[in-house]
């Protein structure tokens, strides 16, 4: 995710920012740059790729100067380029500004700002608010009151530093939904979008509330409310944290931080593209191809791993809600099966968090020589699939670094379910069926959250299971692909035997394994194959298997049969998925994490699979 840094104070501007971008690496970044103030002009320097670049470059120029702002930067809005990376300026060169956050009417502001003649220089949202801030200061406001009057403008989410010309020796600070801190002296201030950029200059931390804008230059700082004048009084933490524990955010790997920032995944890939009262998803990245997508009577989704795993969850979605016949193939099988295609109506859909999946990649190549329609439904801006492929959607999760992948799954059936709606729209599902699934993804991260009040209890059941060498994983329909997924968490970061099982295919030979040494998860929700889930689990239970069950909140008659149980809210079976799947999640990092692995390393694995 995008990273900010600001310094005002009595040293080398470049030293502290650089020192702070690097601390910021961990988060995932593609290009990097910063902005300092010598005294009577302002330097900008750019990087696509690492902060090393910019070091290497800030080397052979040296920017002086006691006051800057800086930024790494994932990119959501145009490719990772030197050109869309930040700080962002205005027309003159006048205004910098480096943002975290989305401007989601951005679209709209560029527009109107272009009909006034401001010319933009790159692809990014970020830039409106630049020139926005310099239309307020050619009308005649101050800097603060320009940068106020510009935020009243913006819908979404930020967390800013911005320099302008007009009064060079200030940095304007101001957060909305993205964490932004002030490290306040001894002399000097450092402010960051993390305080793993702060912690090594000051443990005096002041945390900036939403709506609230911070004036800082030498003599001090001043914070006020969006919407007021007058000061805001803000205490001063000392934070003495461990640097290592605050880039996982004070979790013990990045992979338990990822479970535990899903509720804001979800609430990430559903942003600005649900029309609740119309049923509809806004899918920006499909414009080009909506008439195309109409006449489309197949939809094949192609991918790898857990991003199979989703895509499977997906046919469920697309066949039941869009009426659309939906086939699912891993990449690895696809081109080498002489898919037969037709151009005319059918369309690949690949899906693939890194978008760089040799596989995948070869997926899209192939339907491209049959000139088939692609799309993308991508995690990584920018990244090969999401070029090569004709359209898409981005899956705006940020990165995700352990190498088994879980946020990303879930972003990926968010999307996949706004595809639904978007497709199913187009044909023949009701404005009621539309809404009422935009109105229960809208409770999907609050779902979440109750689940994730049970790590306690999952991690003691890890602890309690620890013997066992193996372990199958059993569902139905939408729940047959969370047990192939809840079987690969656990295999690849525990190195434990795991099989996810269609719970119909039970008795055509896995049920002959089944005794007191080999625990079944089942996935069981109150759905539409609620009770032939229950006399499968009879099944395993009359031949001594031990089973966990995930099931519906409030389901008692399963607490009869099943060892364990861990219950999750009820939702419309199509999303039950997104649910099902946190707890398997969690049971596989326990129970790799106490036999002490390393849980976002696992051996052999990688997080991009670049070869065949
Ligand atoms: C590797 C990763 C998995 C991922 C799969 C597909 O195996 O370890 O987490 O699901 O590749 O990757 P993609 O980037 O295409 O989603």
């Amino acid at each position: 995710m995008c990273g900010i840094v600001g310094y005002l104070g009595k040293n080398q501007a470049q030293n502290i920012l650089l020192d702070g971008l690097k601390r910021l690496e961990y988060r995932g970044y593609d290009s990097a740059g910063l902005t300092v103030y010598n005294g009577s002009e302002f330097k900008t320097l750019k990087v696509k790729g690492k902060v090393a670049e910019l070091a290497k470059l800030l080397s052979q120029q040296k920017i002086s100067g006691t006051i800057g702002i800086a930024h790494t930067r994932w990119a959501t809005h145009g490719e990772p380029s030197e050109r869309n990376a930040h700080p962002h300026s205005d027309c003159q060169g006048e205004v910098f500004v480096v943002h975290n956050g989305i401007v989601e009417n951005y679209k709209a502001l560029k527009q109107e700002l272009e009909k006034e003649g401001h010319k933009f220089s790159s692809e990014t949202d970020t830039e409106v608010i630049a020139h926005l801030v310099e239309k307020f200061i050619a009308a005649g406001l101050n800097l603060e009151s320009a940068v106020k009057k510009s935020l009243h403008l913006i819908k979404g989410t930020y967390a800013l530093l911005i320099m302008a010309k007009i009064e060079p020796d200030k940095i304007i600070a101001a957060r909305l939904s993205s964490p932004l801190r002030i490290g306040v002296g001894p002399d000097q201030f450092i402010i960051a979008s993390d305080p793993s950029a702060i912690l090594n200059y000051t443990q005096q931390l002041i945390t900036l509330d939403d709506k609230e804008v911070a004036v800082i230059d030498q003599q001090g700082y001043h914070i006020s409310a969006l919407d007021g004048n007058g000061s805001v009084d803000k205490e001063i933490e000392k934070i003495e944290w461990d640097m290592t524990a605050i880039e996982k955010g004070g979790f013990d790997h990045f992979m338990l931080k990822e479970i535990f920032e899903q509720p804001e995944t979800v609430s990430n890939s559903l942003r600005g593209r649900l029309i609740d009262q119309q049923g509809l998803a806004a899918l920006g990245g499909l414009k080009e191809v909506e008439t195309e997508l109409r006449r489309i009577k197949r939809i094949n989704l192609v991918a790898c791993g857990t991003a199979y795993h989703a895509c499977l969850v997906g046919e469920y979605m697309l066949e039941e809600y869009a009426g659309i016949p939906t086939e699912v193939c891993v990449a690895s099988e696809f081109r080498y099966r002489k898919p037969i295609l037709d151009p005319q109506t059918d369309v690949i859909i690949v899906v693939s968090q890194s978008g760089e999946t040799a596989d995948t990649l070869a997926a899209v190549k192939e339907a491209k020589e049959k000139d088939v329609l692609t799309l993308g439904i991508v995690n990584v801006i920018g990244s090969t699939i999401a070029r090569e492929t004709d359209a898409g959607v981005y899956n705006h999760a940020g990165p995700e670094i352990g190498v088994a992948s879980t946020k990303v799954f879930i972003s990926q059936l968010v999307v996949l379910a706004l595809l639904t709606l978007f497709l199913g729209r187009q044909r023949q599902m009701s404005l009621v069926t539309g809404g009422r699934i935009a109105e229960e993804l809208r409770k999907i991260p609050g779902y979440i959250n109750q689940i994730l009040e049970q790590n306690e209890k999952i991690s003691q059941m890890a602890k309690d299971y620890g013997q066992f060498k193996d372990f199958f994983y059993l569902g139905r329909k939408y729940n047959f692909p969370v047990a192939l997924e809840g079987a690969l968490k656990l295999k690849e970061i525990s190195y434990v035997h795991s099989e996810g099982i269609a719970a119909g295919e039970l008795k055509h030979g896995p049920l002959a394994m089944i005794e007191k040494d080999l625990p079944s998860v089942f996935i069981c929700p109150q759905d539409s194959v609620y009770d032939k889930n229950l006399s499968n689990m009879e099944e395993i239970k009359a031949r001594q298997g031990k089973i966990i069950a995930i099931a519906t909140s409030g389901d008692t008659e399963i607490a009869k049969i099943a060892d364990e149980v861990i219950y999750i809210p009820k939702t419309l079976e199509m999303l039950t998925p997104m649910l099902a799947v946190v707890p398997l999640q969690l049971f596989a990092y326990h129970f790799a994490n106490q036999r002490g692995l390393d849980v976002d390393k696992p051996r052999n694995l990688a997080k991009s699979v670049t070869v065949e």
